[in-house]
């Protein structure tokens, strides 16, 4: 297939590659994707629960739901892109993965390669996660904060998680619409994407920002985009190379070589986006 080629091409001449991924990296490994047919939970959709509001109006029915989620990721096994990536990083110094998923999978990937290579040091391929993790639980009013991996009991509001400092009500440890993102880790995403030669974006349907615009901050300074996703996004027209494969397929398939040594780098300038 050409866009294979030309992603493996572009990919193992570049000296810094980003990955921005989303919901659909995970989807092979039975995580549901938030806008695809199985992305409602009952009739709710991720956008009505997924805010500071709906957690003040009913913060039993929100961790209802991430309880839900907890419970189904804690059953996923990272698949195939997850484990292609987190060897790409943990080989090549320059590659960093950039996520949108709170699943933890980059991380377990990365975790159980660096393992199986021998190390114990996983840092290298440890994803930024800009919209926190689901494994994480903090205050609704101090500065508390634990990783968490407990069952959550969400039949009463009596039964929800508290603080435990202050026992003020305690909430998923993610990012919701309407609120800031960590800036540190924002800030090294956006650093990163900016120096990038390739962005190589994974199953994100690219319509939530600051996140989306990631994979621009490649595109404007001179670096390509490679979009690995069955379905269009905004981002498909920024890309030199469309991949329509499902992730766990394509991805070993364009990261599995090496790079062909730092000193090779793509010329920025001369290809643009579509080429
Ligand atoms: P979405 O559910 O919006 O998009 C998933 C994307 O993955 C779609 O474009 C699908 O076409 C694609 N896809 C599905 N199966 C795939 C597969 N096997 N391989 C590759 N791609 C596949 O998920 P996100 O883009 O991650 O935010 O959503 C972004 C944010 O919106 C989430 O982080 C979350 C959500 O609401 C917050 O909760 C703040």
């Amino acid at each position: 297939m050409k866009a294979i080629a030309q992603a493996r091409a572009l990919l193992s001449a570049a000296r810094r590659v980003v990955v921005l991924s989303g919901a659909g990296v995970s989807a092979e490994s039975g995580v549901p994707t938030f806008r695809g047919p199985d992305g409602l939970w009952r009739s709710h959709r991720a956008e009505d629960l997924a805010t500071p509001q709906a957690f003040a109006r009913d913060p039993r029915l929100v961790w209802e739901w991430y309880a839900w989620r907890r419970d189904v990721v804690a059953r996923c096994e990272p698949n195939a892109a997850h484990f292609a990536l987190a060897r790409h990083a943990l080989a090549h110094e320059h590659t960093v993965i950039v996520t949108q998923n709170v699943d933890g999978l980059h991380a377990e990937a990365a975790r159980r390669e660096a393992h199986a290579a021998g190390s114990a040091d996983a840092s290298r391929a440890m994803p930024l996660e800009l919209h926190g993790s689901l494994f994480v639980t903090r205050c609704t009013t101090c500065a508390w904060r634990r990783d968490d991996r407990d069952a959550v009991d969400a039949t009463s509001h009596e039964t929800l998680p508290r603080c435990g400092w202050c026992g003020a009500l305690a909430r998923p440890g993610v990012v919701w619409f309407g609120e800031v993102l960590d800036e540190t880790v924002l800030g090294r995403a956006f650093a990163e994407a900016a120096v990038a030669d390739v962005c190589l974006v994974v199953g994100t349907s690219a319509v939530v920002h600051p996140a989306a615009s990631v994979a621009l901050a490649t595109c404007r300074a001179g670096g390509r985009v490679i979009e690995v996703n069955p379905d269009d996004t905004p981002l498909t027209r920024h890309a030199a190379v469309t991949i329509r494969e499902r992730a766990a397929t394509a991805v070993p398939a364009i990261v599995s070589i090496g790079r062909s040594g730092s000193e090779v780098t793509i010329d920025r300038m001369r290809v643009g986006p579509g080429s």
